[in-house]
């Protein structure tokens, strides 16, 4: 049986806004130091001092995480300055719109590097430590995109998250026997700077308005509302927590019903 996670440590990559500030807030909330990493620095020092007014421990780091040289400073910063790492969220992702036939290499490159390549090297970095302490749990941000064709304009993006959910099933296995628990959220829409960005790319490849978009897009969703990042934050305190001692290598939906139908 797994105990509580008060005084453990937890990495969140792309931690400086969104749903990694707030899975930052939650973890730290739960009792857990928290490093926020994120290729903007600014946005990572920032956090980190709204953590640090809650009382609770921060380090910000400034990490692209698909460079290797970078994530392997990452590990060894936080492991210098709080001597264990106990959860991982590899939460970084980009997003960029473009019809199927109008893909290019670059268009892939850039997406599967930072939302698929990275996280499993973090995830194999994080690894290596986690093995040796037998004990450890990761959590993988991918999409209900991994698992349906949420849009025709992310071909790249669906890809990726379903390499996200994928990975994460492989290594929990492979992980299993050491102590270690894997597992995957897939949210739905939530109200994030990455959404304003999907807004206007939809808007540029559709040629439509970005709030018709958006309308468009918050209608399709069964509970009628946009979620909020803190819902993703709860399901991922759920998953590093001794509750949930007995799942591993699962990809959980938190969407307001918009895998139902
Ligand atoms: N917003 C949504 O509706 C939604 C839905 C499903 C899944 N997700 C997933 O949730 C996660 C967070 O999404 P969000 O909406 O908060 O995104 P966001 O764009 O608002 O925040 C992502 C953060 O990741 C950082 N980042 C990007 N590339 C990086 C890199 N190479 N190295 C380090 N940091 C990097 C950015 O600087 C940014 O701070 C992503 O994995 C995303 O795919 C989001």
């Amino acid at each position: 049986m797994e105990s509580s996670v008060i005084g453990e440590v937890a990495l969140i990559t792309g931690a400086g806004q969104g749903i990694g500030r707030a899975i930052a807030l939650r973890l730290a909330q739960d009792g857990m130091d928290v490093v926020i990493v994120d290729r903007q620095g600014d946005q990572a020092e920032s956090v980190a001092a709204e953590v640090q007014s809650r009382s609770c421990r921060a380090l910000a780091l400034t990490v692209d995480v698909t460079v290797a040289a970078q994530r392997q400073q990452m590990l060894d910063t936080t492991l210098g300055t709080f001597g264990r790492l106990d959860v991982v969220v590899n939460n970084a992702a980009i997003q960029c719109a473009a019809l199927p036939r109008d893909v290019t290499e670059e268009h892939w490159d850039a997406l599967m590097n930072v939302n698929a390549k990275a996280v499993f090297f973090c995830c194999q970095l994080a690894l290596q430590h986690m093995a040796e302490q037998r004990s450890g749990r990761i959590v993988n941000m991918a999409s209900i995109a991994g698992k349906l064709a949420s849009t025709i304009y992310h071909p790249i993006y669906n890809v990726s998250k379903a390499a996200v959910i994928a990975m994460t099933k492989t290594l929990a296995l492979a992980y299993a026997s050491d102590g270690i628990r894997i597992n995957a959220v897939c949210p739905g829409v939530v109200d994030t700077p990455m959404q304003a960005v999907v807004d206007r790319e939809f808007a540029r490849v559709t040629g439509r308005p970005a709030a018709e978009i958006r309308a468009e897009r918050v209608g399709r969703i069964p509970m009628g509302r946009i979620e909020q990042p803190e819902e993703v934050a709860a399901m991922v305190s759920f998953l590093v927590g001794p509750d949930a001692g007995y799942i591993t290598g699962e990809a959980f939906n938190v969407s307001g019903g918009m895998l139902a139908g």
